[in-house]
């Protein structure tokens, strides 16, 4: 009986904290990287030559998409424009999104350039130690 009240006690997340334990930086290198550079393969390579291919570009799309309103559940104490820079990344997840679902793919590679962008306004101002000074999302 004691055991037992005592077990639900500790049950409790600390407040503030991920509910998951997923780390920002885990979340970058997990989720947020890989989809950004599923999506820019296929750009890089020329076009989605197959459903599979699309099928892979709405996926990495969809995940950009929702990791955008994840970051902006995560603003935190962050002061700035941490919300704007997570809203972007979800608005161009979502643009990204609509053209694989319409399998276009010159709205595909003219986004190339506004998914670079997705990731260093956020970076530029939340990430300067660590952020190329020539630019890049790497
Ligand atoms: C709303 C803010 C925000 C957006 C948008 C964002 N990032 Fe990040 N990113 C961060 C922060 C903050 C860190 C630093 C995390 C840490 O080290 O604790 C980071 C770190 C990273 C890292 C480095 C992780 C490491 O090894 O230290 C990579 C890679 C990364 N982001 C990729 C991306 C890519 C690719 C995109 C765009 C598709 C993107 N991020 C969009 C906030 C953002």
């Amino acid at each position: 009986m004691f055991l037992l009240a005592a077990s639900c006690a500790c049950a409790q997340a600390p407040s503030g904290s991920a509910p998951t334990g997923v780390t920002m930086k885990q979340l970058m290198v997990d989720l947020v990287y890989p989809a950004a550079n599923d999506i820019l393969l296929f750009i890089s390579r020329g076009e989605p030559r197959n459903e599979s291919e699309w099928a892979g570009v709405r996926r990495g799309a969809a995940t950009l998409a929702e990791a955008g309103n994840l970051l902006a559940m995560r603003a935190g104490t962050r002061k700035g424009d941490w919300t704007k820079d997570a809203k972007l990344l979800a608005d161009t997840g979502t643009a990204l999104y609509r053209a694989a679902l319409a399998k276009d793919a010159k709205a595909l590679m003219a986004m190339a350039d506004a998914l670079d962008a997705s990731c260093t306004t956020c970076h530029k101002q939340y990430r300067p130690d660590i952020f190329p000074a020539e630019g890049g999302s790497k």
